[in-house]
């Protein structure tokens, strides 16, 4: 039984006022954290003030992070800084990190043995963008970013990590994936790593979607077999919508 996770990715939005006021609302709002893992991953600037007020049933992540433990790299963040500020998850491989500022899957794969080095919890993305889609190139992709991006990770790494698969034509745009169609990629990746690993490993990686997930698409999205949590962007700033999100994780463990 994989514990459904539900992620709220604020991507470059919220000053200090309004990341406080979303987290005393979401504090007392949330389930608890034995049946479903809600998650804030948050601008550097607000991260130290969401993790000071975290109730006991939200955790706090960051949207990025360097791989090396410190350095000349102006402008960075390294594993140990946030670590340093109780910082538990770390989105990695995002795709407008992978789009606009030079990620490629080989740093990615250096930020994933970075992220459990210093004992923080990589929601990894992976997805297809628009062109592979109607290429049915999808598969293929999506095969070579959890090569590339796992490599070298032991089986119980693996087994700890979470992967967001996020079809890039749906971030953002409004335009989500079928549940089908995300069920699919989803069943797909989880095939994957049962190749890579063990079936025992795929069978324990949790698998969310993410791309223009709102309140009123979750349900059917959470429905399906593979994916066992959401990792939201817009709909995830707005407070009670993002604890109603999370509500409908319940569903899951009922
Ligand atoms: P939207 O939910 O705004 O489409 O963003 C998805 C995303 O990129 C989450 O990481």
């Amino acid at each position: 039984m994989r514990k459904p996770i539900i992620a709220g990715n604020w991507k470059m939005y919220k000053t200090r006022d309004e990341a406080l006021q979303f987290i005393y609302y979401v504090n007392e709002a949330v389930p608890s954290k034995d049946l479903v893992d809600s998650v804030i991953c948050a601008p550097f600037t607000v991260l130290r003030c969401l993790v000071k007020r975290q109730g006991e049933n939200l955790r706090i992540g960051a949207q990025n992070m360097h791989y090396a433990d410190e350095g000349a790299y102006t402008g960075e963040i390294s594993a140990p800084m946030l670590r340093d500020l109780g910082v538990e998850y770390v989105i990695i491989g995002h795709s407008e990190r992978r789009a606009m500022f030079n990620e490629t899957n080989e740093t990615v794969n250096k930020k994933l043995h970075q992220a459990f080095k210093y004992e923080l919890t990589p929601i990894l993305c992976v997805g297809e963008d628009l062109h592979n889609r109607e290429n049915n190139e999808t598969e293929c992709v999506i095969k070579e970013q959890l090569h590339l991006n796992l490599s070298g990770l032991s089986s119980e790494q693996v087994s700890q990590l979470v992967i967001a698969y996020e079809p890039i034509w749906a971030i953002g745009t409004g335009r989500t994936a079928t549940p089908e169609i995300a069920n699919e990629t989803c069943a797909f990746i989880r095939k994957t790593i049962g190749e890579m690993f063990s079936e025992e490993v795929s069978q324990k990686v949790r698998i969310q979607y993410g791309g223009s997930v709102k309140v009123n698409n979750i349900e059917e999205l959470l429905a399906q077999e593979h994916i066992d949590g959401a990792l939201i962007g817009g709909a995830s700033l707005n407070a009670q919508d993002f604890v109603t999100m999370v509500k409908a994780a319940l569903n899951k463990v009922k």
